[in-house]
């Protein structure tokens, strides 16, 4: 176990979304770390096998509770029945696409959602919170590295709307009562498994993201990956992303966490999560061809609406104040892809 993991400040851990894709490996992290945890998830998007692979591999026992944020008795009814001492907040929807036809379902989950959540947190008396923001939030500053003193942008899309509101929403709620202490994670672009291969991406239906698309051509599920453009003004002219393992994601939650604790007056936190460095399109497809020895055939395809060129994280506000930095390199998070895909073809439903 990793020294900074040595110091446990919170004990039990009330994750919202933790049968999904980040949360499974996070709360695999905060079990490791010896913290106690409390799924809440309405599998709408997550899967209890996830949980059972979870406890499996930390060979401890998670709580699992199924429900939605957005009802706030079912919320009461959890928070009365564990001693939960903080928050992290996965739960709702994440498509960037479908959050424009939806709109309505996407403010309903994931700011109705967290609404009805901060309530709950409140009247419970748990004031520590660890929200999934994203880099979407900087809209399109001009520049292709982004850090956290830049203020936040539009984002292209529904979607990220949604988490730019929920920033707001928890930074007005910190700022009228500073019991509060809040963390504000800005996810770059979360790829990888777990190094077993036990647990996963498992999107529904044809992937969105980019990785999660190459592997399924790798595993004989799709013919040909899509490249969007590669008339970009970049290297090679594809698009440039700071893609970020997994579990390093992870780990940097349960830095934040233990932030939260020296908060000593409460107070919002704001990090960037990401390695710092992008990588293009046609690199990820012959970076995955390199760790998983199959071959990714392509074509060349119009621009998607709303991609950016290229950006990138800061990630030294991370590092001098959580203690934390990316360890795991682009051939990790090809290899454990690899490695969770060829495994598990169909994800969790074998
Ligand atoms: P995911 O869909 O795998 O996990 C989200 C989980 O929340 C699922 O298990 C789903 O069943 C659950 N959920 C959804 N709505 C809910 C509701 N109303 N009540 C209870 N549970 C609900 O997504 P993920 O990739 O693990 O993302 C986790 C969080 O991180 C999300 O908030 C997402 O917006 C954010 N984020 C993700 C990325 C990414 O690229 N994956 C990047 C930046 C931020
Ligand atoms: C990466 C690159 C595509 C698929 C999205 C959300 C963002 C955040 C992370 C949640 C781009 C290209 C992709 C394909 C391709 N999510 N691509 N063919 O768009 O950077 O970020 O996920 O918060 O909010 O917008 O990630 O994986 O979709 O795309 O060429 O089939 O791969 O054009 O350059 P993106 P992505």
């Amino acid at each position: 176990m990793k020294t900074k993991f040595l110091y446990r400040y919170l004990s039990m851990i009330l994750v919202t979304g933790g049968a999904g894709y980040i949360g499974s490996h996070t709360i695999l992290v905060l079990l490791e770390a010896g913290y106690d945890v409390v799924v809440f998830d309405n599998l709408s998007n997550g899967s209890t096998e996830a949980i059972k692979r979870v406890e499996r591999l930390a060979n401890r026992k998670v709580h699992f509770e199924h429900g939605d944020i957005r009802d706030r008795k079912g919320l009461d009814e959890v928070l009365a029945t564990y001693p939960v001492t903080a928050a992290i907040h996965f739960a709702g929807l994440k498509a960037v696409g479908e959050s424009m036809k939806k709109p309505l379902e996407y403010f309903d989950n994931n700011v109705s959602g967290s609404i009805q959540l901060l309530k709950a947190l409140r009247q419970a008396g748990v004031f520590n919170i660890v929200f999934s923001s994203s880099a979407t939030v900087y809209g399109d500053p001009g520049t292709p590295v982004f850090n956290e003193e830049m203020p936040t942008g539009t984002p292209s899309n529904t979607y990220g709307y949604t988490k730019l509101v929920v920033e707001e929403l928890l930074k007005k709620t910190q700022a009228a009562d500073p019991r509060w202490r809040v963390a504000l994670l800005r996810y770059f672009n979360p790829v990888g498994a777990h190094q077993s291969g036990t647990i996963g991406e498992d999107p529904a239906g044809i992937p969105n993201n980019l990785l999660p698309f190459i592997a399924q051509v790798a595993v004989g599920k799709r013919q040909q990956l899509s490249i969007f453009g590669d008339d970009y003004p970049t290297p090679d002219g594809t698009c440039l992303r700071d893609y970020i393992h997994v579990m390093d994601l992870a780990e940097g939650h349960v830095s934040a966490l233990q932030a939260l604790k020296r908060f000593d007056k409460g107070g919002v936190g704001i990090w960037n999560l990401g390695g710092g460095q992008g990588h293009s399109v046609l690199e990820m497809v012959k970076a995955f061809e390199k760790a998983s020895g199959q071959a990714v055939p392509y074509q060349v395809a119009p621009r998607r609406e709303g991609d950016l060129a290229q950006f990138w994280a800061d990630p030294g506000k991370a590092k001098r104040e959580l203690g934390w930095e990316v360890e795991r390199t682009l051939h990790d998070m090809m290899a454990d892809t690899w490695r969770w895909q060829s495994k598990n073809p169909n994800g969790y439903q074998k």
